[in-house]
């Protein structure tokens, strides 16, 4: 039933996919509710060589890091395989969205466009100064990957292990999956207290408590001691869960009194900045973020920001003597929950 996609190669292969799962789905669970927020909306992830910082990697990636970060050493991150990075693909839209986005454009001089396979990577080169080629192993990241199976797992933890390395060369990173439009500069909204922030599917309206559903698919990590140490303990906890994704451990470890031990100061990211299709910014007047989650195929995530893209540019064009407060979202479209109607 948890069969996803890790984003297919195209968005045909990915529909027709996921027809046969709601398929199988419905014939063999017809009793089971199988609410959206059961398959995992996050970015697709990767397999790279371990980065050591002394490393001839390491010093590649350094000055990659050095030459986008902000005077305070801080870094926009983002994944992106050749599916994604295609012409009209999403991180056509992710990088339109930032120049559209208010005072968002200057933000583009410190993202790193991190790509996972070379066509991906000749594509990033056309488009944008700072791409990184990360070096992978022989997996291919364009093909279907099944939810929780070993290459998926295996994928999602070396993400961890990844901003893990980026943290420990002391650069402070926002990571944002590219199925993320950005409108406004998000720092603003930071609690500049915290330590570890993260976005979430759905907000309980209390930032400090770990009740809330996290998404793994936008966080803002400061550098520092806790948050090496807790990227550590993320990463050595997958052993004491086998079978589990990131996004599961940090649901178990969030609790772990661990966190309070070493003082880690982690914060939700209320969606009435950050959101998404799970739930939306729902003001266009306060929007920083929003996530096509909740959302599953290439094609509908493409379409659906589009429009959202469209709606955006229909609301700043608007006057201030027009009426803009009533402004809203005409999405979600084909991202809509309802797995029974693709
Ligand atoms: C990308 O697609 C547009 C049409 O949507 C086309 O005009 C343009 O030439 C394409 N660019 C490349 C590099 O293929
Ligand atoms: C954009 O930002 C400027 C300056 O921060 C502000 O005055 C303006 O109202 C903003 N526009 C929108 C559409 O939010
Ligand atoms: C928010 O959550 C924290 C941690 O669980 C708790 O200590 C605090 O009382 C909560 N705040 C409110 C206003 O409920
Ligand atoms: C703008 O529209 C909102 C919602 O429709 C309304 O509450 C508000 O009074 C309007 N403001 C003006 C200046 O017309």
């Amino acid at each position: 039933m948890e069969v996803i996609t890790s984003e297919a190669k195209t968005a045909s292969y990915d529909t027709t996919l996921l027809r046969r799962i709601v398929k199988i789905t419905v014939f063999t669970a017809a009793f089971v509710v199988v609410p959206c927020f059961f398959f995992y909306n996050s970015a697709f992830s990767f397999q790279f060589l371990p980065i050591s910082a002394k490393g001839k990697e390491g010093y590649k990636l350094d000055k990659i890091l050095k030459n986008a970060a902000m005077g305070d050493k801080t870094v926009i991150l983002t994944t992106v395989n050749e599916a994604w990075a295609a012409n009209n693909s999403l991180l056509d839209l992710f990088l339109e969205s930032f120049r559209i986005g208010n005072n968002t454009q200057r933000l583009l001089n410190h993202l790193v466009i991190i790509t996972l396979d070379p066509k991906a990577y000749a594509r990033c080169t056309t488009l944008h100064p700072h791409c990184y080629a990360l070096k992978t192993k022989e997996m291919d990241f364009s093909k279907e990957a099944f939810f929780m199976s070993h290459d998926y797992l295996e994928m999602m933890w070396r993400r961890i292990d990844f901003l893990r390395s980026v943290l420990k060369m002391r650069y402070n990173f926002i990571f944002t999956d590219a199925d993320i439009m950005w409108f406004r500069d998000p720092f603003q909204r930071f609690d500049s207290k915290a330590d570890f922030q993260i976005a979430c599917d759905y907000f309980n309206g209390n930032s400090s408590d770990v009740n809330n559903s996290p998404n793994g698919g936008f966080t803002y990590v400061k550098s520092n001691d806790r948050t090496i140490k807790f990227y550590k303990f993320w990463y050595s906890s997958r052993v004491n869960y086998p079978g589990n994704h990131d996004q599961d451990v940090l649901n178990k470890i969030k609790h772990d009194p661990f966190i309070t031990k070493i003082g880690l100061k982690m914060r939700f990211l209320d969606t009435a900045y950050f959101g998404g299709f799970c739930q939306r910014s729902k003001d266009l007047n306060l929007v920083c973020t929003m996530h096509a989650n909740c959302c599953v195929g290439l094609g509908n995530k493409i379409h659906d920001l589009g429009i959202m893209l469209h709606d955006w540019r229909k609301f700043t064009s608007f006057t201030p003597n027009t009426n803009s407060t009533s402004s809203s979202w005409t999405v979600p479209q084909n991202c809509r929950c309802n797995f029974l109607t693709l």
